[in-house]
């Protein structure tokens, strides 16, 4: 089972995204399979090899993450981008519990293929520890 953590701050420009990649980028050097998961809608992390025709709009709202996942140029780092131009999906995550079960629901099928699965995000309820799925502490930058 993958190990899980996120990059927590409602503050923009703290180092969410920076820490994500950096965090990402070692573990997937030491040879360790790892998932980003870019849920804060700058949309700053880039640098892919292939880039999937969907990404977590469709975790949210389907609970499915077939097509969801690019891959960057790191071997071992792959990443589900915030495809998210109108900034909606932190207006629902806001308002309704249901979106948080769809993503967790969607990551379900990804525990065996990863070793660490990692969120950047500004809401608290993605963090681990809101939620059974996501065992550890959250990383607040
Ligand atoms: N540890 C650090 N020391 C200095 N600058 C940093 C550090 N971490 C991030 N930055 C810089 O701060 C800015 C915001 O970082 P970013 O990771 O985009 O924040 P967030 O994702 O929380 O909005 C970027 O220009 C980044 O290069
Ligand atoms: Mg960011």
């Amino acid at each position: 089972m993958a190990k899980k953590y996120a990059l927590v701050s409602t503050k923009g420009g703290v180092g969410k995204t920076t820490l994500s990649a950096n965090l990402g980028g070692i573990l997937a050097d030491m040879g360790q399979k790892v998932l980003l998961i870019d849920a804060d809608h700058q949309q700053s992390l880039s640098s892919l090899s292939h880039k999937a025709d969907h990404g977590l709009h469709k975790l949210v709202t389907m609970a499915n993450a077939d097509g969801c996942i690019s891959r960057t140029e790191i071997r071992n780092l792959d990443i589900i981008l915030s495809d998210d131009p109108e900034k909606t999906i932190n207006t629902w995550l806001r308002q309704s519990s249901s979106h948080f079960q769809y993503l967790h629901a969607a990551l379900l099928g990804l525990d065996e293929q990863y070793d660490y699965i990692s969120i950047d995000t500004k809401r608290m309820r993605m963090a681990p520890g809101s939620c059974r799925r996501w065992p550890s502490g959250p990383v607040i930058p």
